[in-house]
């Protein structure tokens, strides 16, 4: 096993093993209204959407986690199973480990044999930004293929590239090179934090570019300083457990994304909430906030550990959430979430 091959194994296993979601949880702050006339038929619910062009039976993402090395492909193949099965759409974990050795594309490519509606390709900025524009159009071409892919997200994860001991906390030319990849690539391109979250600010950089979508992955799920943290303690490398601690809760709440990404954007592009997403009924709030869709990693780990059918049962507990919650305020229709009222902190 290689140095990369490592530490993926090393971010599934200290992420199953210890507690490394940040200190607080945002959606505990977002409060739906009890509509206590729903006016509604609980069994006319509909769950279903359109995103970039593919109808999904539930506005979920399985986020990309895994793959580049043996045990991912398990996991890959139990999420992806379990996406055919509820049609939701799914990522892979960066592709970059399969770049530098063909043999590890299986990993990834397993989620081909599923009739998955929306698969997502991954691949980090800070490895794009290195490359010239030929190496970047031949290798989205590459990773896109590798998974059959509708999209490919462009993981931003400076946070965890400034921790982690062999990180690579280069980001000068990332907007130009994101621009590029929008207009030249021929499929469409994501934009996806991994657990800092995107402000308005880079929203409002972001949208003067092609890219079709934005998945906020903002902070109150899992921590990568926390992750980073734990593996900084298995070596006994107390510089990097320190860093680790102190950008633990780094970051901006995925709640706060929603509303500064949407009003950068206009509401124009989709967003994708991802980041302390525990169950349906936070896969309600973000709806309620704006986004197309929630993203969910940690929480569909564990499951996808074992097998197809914990995995499975995971997604038909949160999606039944989902449609309770959406009962309760009066939505039969993801649409008509938008509509239900919300109130802000605990004593409001
Ligand atoms: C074990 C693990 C590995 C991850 N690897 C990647 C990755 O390779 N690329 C990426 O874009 N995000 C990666 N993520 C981030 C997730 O996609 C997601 O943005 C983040 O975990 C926040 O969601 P959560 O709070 O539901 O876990 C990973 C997350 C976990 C838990």
């Amino acid at each position: 096993m290689n140095q990369t091959e490592e530490r993926k194994r090393e971010h599934v296993q200290i992420s199953l093993k210890e507690n490394v979601s940040a200190h607080h949880n945002f959606w505990d702050d977002v409060h739906l209204v009890h509509n206590a006339l729903p006016e509604i038929n609980e069994n006319e619910i509909d769950l279903s959407i359109q995103l970039f062009g593919k109808k999904l039976n539930a506005p979920l993402i399985i986020s990309g986690m895994t793959g580049g090395y043996s045990e991912g492909k398990k996991i890959n193949e139990h999420l992806a199973a379990a996406a055919a099965e509820f049609q939701v759409g799914m990522g892979v974990g960066s592709q970059r480990a399969a770049l530098e050795n063909q043999k590890l594309a299986e990993t990834y490519s397993v989620i081909k044999e599923y009739d998955i509606p929306l698969k997502i390709a991954n691949i980090g900025a800070s490895q794009i930004v290195l490359w010239d524009k030929k190496q970047i159009l031949e290798n989205a071409e590459k990773i896109v293929e590798m998974i059959d892919a509708d999209a490919l997200a462009v993981c931003l994860n400076f946070l965890q590239e400034a921790i982690q001991p062999e990180g690579e906390a280069h980001a000068k030319g990332c907007i130009a090179t994101i621009d590029m990849l929008s207009r030249e690539f021929g499929r469409p391109i994501i934009i996806k934090e991994s657990g800092a979250g995107i402000c308005g600010k880079v929203a409002h950089q972001l949208r003067k570019t092609k890219i079709c979508g934005i998945d906020v992955g903002g902070a109150g799920g899992t921590s990568f300083s926390a992750v980073e943290y734990y593996r900084a303690k298995i070596k006994g490398d107390t510089r990097n457990m320190r860093a680790g601690q102190t950008f633990w809760d780094w970051g901006i709440p995925t709640p706060t994304c929603i509303l500064e990404v949407g009003k950068a954007t206009n509401w124009e592009l989709p967003i994708i909430a991802t980041g302390g997403i525990r169950h349906g009924l936070d896969v309600a709030k973000a709806l309620v906030l704006g986004a197309n869709a929630a993203g969910m990693a940690h929480a569909l780990l564990k499951p996808a550990l074992k097998d197809k059918k914990s995995t499975e049962l995971e997604l038909d507990v949160i999606t039944r959430e989902l449609r309770i919650a959406m009962f309760l305020v009066g939505a039969d229709s993801v649409e008509k979430l938008s509509t239900a009222e919300v109130k802000y902190g605990l004593t409001e």
